[in-house]
């Protein structure tokens, strides 16, 4: 006997895949029950009308059937409650709801068949209680699958604060400036809801953990210290967003979206900041290290040069260009931005060149000078020509020393260095470019630690540098 019990213990302790199979098709079953339960309450109902009185001697056959595929989902939802996924206190509630409305079910059968003289008003008080009963098992059993929030979630505020629940929370306005960005409403909120609240919500509770609301982030889940404020690598959040993919421990797990680069330095230095319920970025970035990121996470950071209406460039200095070897085309139909290539000429870039471009400073916004035997002491007039988004310098023997002078680019997003003599100049240059996307190094003097460190300190910026 006492084996027996052990064996069983055993098997609800680590249940075979056949019974949580099983188990999952009490969703399914339970709707017989229903069904029959609230046909047995109608035709109780319906045979007090003369019309419908031979009816009557269906009821009890209508609560038997009942009680018995009563039964039935009992044992399957036993079964689905050995995957120990669900909020154990409702699902002490749903379960004894469950099984108390099956043995009502088959008292209403014996109070109408075997004890049929018995006073209506017993069958009418324990029918009634059935159907209570019913209604109750069914939205205990809503609440485990949906979350507790499910069904008056988009209910009228009043009818919300009846049930004792708070007033729908406003959408928050999307944040225009960089200054009014809150780091927990507008950063690490939404990405709790978009990528982890899924699994880890009220009625699902995945690793003990919910990831709601910001109290029960910091409530935890199975392990103690799933959120160390002030300590992002001690954090066993950090450390599931952070393994590899294939890991079995990752997060999110079975392949769901998983979070950005740029979504996993936030909640990182959010941690590290303290993990604050609340605080303005730009007042917690006191070192100024995360504001371009979050700029560029929150797409705040679109470059509004493009609406600017510029002058039409000089004909006579784009035609000299033109003689010397530059290609020059418009980039618009209808604003005078231009392109420059010099890229494709034989001849090398002559210094007065450069003073030609420089006239053109407004209009220009790309430029390729690609193998045109530059040096580095063109390099100052290039950075000053202050609208250029593209600039190509590949293949020319410059240096760090040259390549100082482009740190005024603002407008920079895209920089080619591929072939050049730069090498460690560039993790200083790249903070400074704040519009920066790309940057091309491949061929250069930049060693793989320092690429290393450059995508560390840049998340958000592609690197094009040596195959691994
Ligand atoms: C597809 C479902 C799913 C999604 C989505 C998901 N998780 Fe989980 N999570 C689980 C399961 C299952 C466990 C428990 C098993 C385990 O520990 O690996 C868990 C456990 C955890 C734990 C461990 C709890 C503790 O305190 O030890 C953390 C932390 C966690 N998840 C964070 C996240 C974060 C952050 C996200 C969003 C990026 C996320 N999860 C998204 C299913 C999910």
């Amino acid at each position: 006997m006492g084996s027996v019990l052990l064996l069983i213990g055993g098997i609800l302790d680590n249940p075979p895949d056949i019974l949580l199979f099983l188990g999952r098709f009490h969703p399914v079953v339970v709707h017989l029950p229903i069904g029959f339960l609230i046909m047995a309450f109608l035709i109780q109902l319906a045979s007090r009308w003369r019309k419908f009185n031979p009816l009557g001697v269906y009821i009890p056959l209508a609560w038997l059937m009942g009680a018995v595929s009563a039964v039935v989902a009992v044992v399957f939802g036993y079964l689905l409650s050995l995957s120990g996924e669900y909020d154990k206190e409702t699902l002490f509630w749903h379960q004894w709801a469950g099984i108390a409305l099956t043995l009502l079910s088959f008292a209403c059968y014996f109070v109408h068949k075997q004890w049929n003289n018995s006073p209506s008003i017993i069958k009418w008080i324990i029918g009634l209680m059935g159907c209570f009963l019913l209604m109750l098992t069914g939205h205990l059993g809503g609440n485990l699958t949906h979350g507790s929030n499910y069904l008056l979630q988009y209910a009228p505020n009043s009818f919300r604060n009846m049930a004792g629940l708070p007033s729908k929370m406003e959408p928050r306005k999307k944040v225009a400036v960089l200054d009014s960005a809150d780091v927990f409403l507008d950063l690490v909120m939404p990405m709790m809801q978009s990528k982890c609240v899924g699994c880890h919500n009220e009625g699902k509770r995945k690793g003990e953990l919910l990831l709601n609301t910001y109290e029960n982030m910091m409530l935890g889940g199975k392990s103690d210290n799933t959120i160390v404020p002030g300590d992002a690598l001690k954090s066993e959040l950090v450390r599931r967003i952070t393994l590899p993919m294939e890991h079995e421990d990752f997060m999110p797990s079975e392949g769901k979206l998983p979070l950005t680069d740029q979504e996993v330095v936030l909640i990182k230095w959010w941690i590290k900041s303290g993990a604050p319920s609340k605080g303005f970025v730009t007042q917690l970035d006191t070192e100024n290290t995360i504001g371009p990121i979050v700029s560029n996470y929150l797409g705040l950071d679109k470059n509004n040069l493009f609406n600017k209406r510029v002058s039409p460039p000089n004909q006579g200095v784009v035609d000299t260009l033109i003689s010397h070897g530059f290609v020059i085309n418009p980039l618009m139909k209808d604003n005078y931005f231009l392109e420059a290539n010099f890229s494709l000429s034989e001849a090398d870039l002559k210094a007065s060149d450069l003073d030609a471009l420089l006239e053109l400073r407004e209009q220009l916004v790309w430029l390729n000078l690609g193998n045109s035997n530059l040096e580095d002491s063109y390099l100052e007039k290039i950075g000053s020509l202050q609208n250029l988004v593209k600039l190509d310098l590949s293949g020319n023997a410059i240096t760090d020393t040259g390549i100082k002078h482009l740190s005024k680019l603002e407008n920079l997003e895209s920089l080619n260095l591929y072939g050049t003599n730069v090498s460690k100049g560039v993790l200083e240059l790249v903070p400074k470019l704040s519009r920066l996307k790309k940057i091309y190094l491949w061929q250069t003097q930049v060693t793989k630690t320092d690429i290393t460190q450059l995508k560390k300190e840049n998340p958000g910026l592609i690197i094009i540098a040596q195959r691994e």
